[in-house]
């Protein structure tokens, strides 16, 4: 691929940046990457200053939705080596998810030389505080236009990236889903799109004024089983098994939630993944088999469960030592963050 075109900014905003105190999300670093697929092909990408986008009313993604995303996120070692984790994975995502939504398939070398160069300009926006990293935000979403429901003939592809803390601050209490879901056989709960997310705001808005911080996914069938913690994947520990639901079409293939699995056995530890149910859980809760229920995705990392509602009634997780949430989280932060042997081969360094 030719040499991507970098047009830099005028002003910079790192200076207005406190990297000491960082919510997620919230902050965007100087420059976005930006391409366009056009009379049915992608064209050159480029690095821009960070802007607004114009559109117009008629651009599909305001009726339709064809909107999807990644989640990344890049690391500093002591060194000031840049890496990622696993992004040929959020890169092979993002294509099932394009298919799924009708959109182009993005090229390889788009996705990677962009991503390589964007890190380069913004490299400084990277942040070295514990806890803390470039939150990586690649999205691709219909700019044609046409009140017709059909896919659109142009697409925009755009990485912004964020310098971010931790998604969550304090306990998550969750509330289990009877009524709502986020995705359905046949469905697309699978794939990153914005839809998925959109559509489970109002329920986690009742769940939240119930005094809870997230929903836990049920199946949308019968509601038995459980699939997944808010927008994270989710893990229940019984006993000493680590348990987590198979991907399907209605469940994300986490990478987060892979890596856990794999590195759980790599520790020897008991691992299933199975379908559970929401009756198994409250068995085990009941009888003091519970230990620990936690989520797993990119933001959070690894976000415990302190509390789960059910029915109107709560169920406390107990205080647990040593917890696999604990220590599967510190593992997986280690390999991420170049402080900890990798031997999966995961770590991927921007020279
Ligand atoms: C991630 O964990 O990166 C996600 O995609 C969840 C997001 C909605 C914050």
């Amino acid at each position: 691929m030719d040499t991507i075109r970098v047009t830099q900014t005028s002003k910079s905003n790192i200076d207005s940046v406190d990297f000491n105190n960082l919510g997620f999300g919230n902050v965007f670093s100087d420059h976005m990457l930006v391409c366009d697929y056009q009379n049915g092909q992608w064209g050159a990408p480029e690095v821009v200053p960070f802007q607004p986008i114009s559109l117009m009313p008629s651009a599909k993604i305001f009726h339709y939705g064809q909107s999807i995303f990644e989640g990344m996120k890049a690391y500093k070692d002591a060194d000031l080596n840049t890496w990622l984790f696993r992004p040929g994975e959020n890169f092979k995502r993002l294509n099932t998810s394009a298919k799924r939504l009708a959109i182009p398939e993005l090229p390889k070398s788009i996705f990677f030389e962009g991503l390589k160069t964007l890190l380069k300009v913004d490299n400084a926006w990277i942040p070295t505080a514990e806890g803390s990293s470039l939150y990586i935000r690649p999205i691709i979403f219909a700019t044609g236009e046409g009140f017709h429901a059909s896919p659109a003939d142009a697409y925009k592809f755009i990485i912004a990236t964020a310098p971010s803390g931790p998604y969550f601050s304090g306990e998550v209490k969750v509330r289990i889903e009877e009524k709502y879901s986020r995705s359905a056989n046949g469905g697309v709960g699978y794939a990153k799109a914005g839809g998925n997310y959109a559509g489970q705001f109002y329920p986690t808005q009742l769940a939240i004024d119930a005094g809870y911080n997230q929903v836990i996914w049920t199946d949308d069938n019968t509601h038995e089983f459980i699939e997944e913690a808010g927008a994270m994947n989710i893990f229940i520990r019984i006993n000493d098994t680590l348990i987590t639901g198979p991907t399907s079409d209605r469940i994300l293939d986490g990478v987060t939630r892979k890596s856990i699995i794999d590195i759980a056995r790599a520790e020897g530890l008991s691992v299933e993944v199975r379908k559970f149910t929401v009756a198994e859980v409250l068995e085990a809760s009941t009888n003091g088999h519970l230990k620990e229920m936690f989520g797993a995705g990119t933001a959070a990392v690894i976000s415990p469960i302190s509390v789960f509602g059910y029915k109107d009634q709560n169920y406390n997780l107990p205080e647990v030592e040593n917890s696999y949430a604990s220590r599967l989280k510190s593992k997986i932060i280690g390999i991420q963050t170049n402080t900890a042997e990798d031997p999966f081969g995961w770590r991927f360094k921007i020279d």
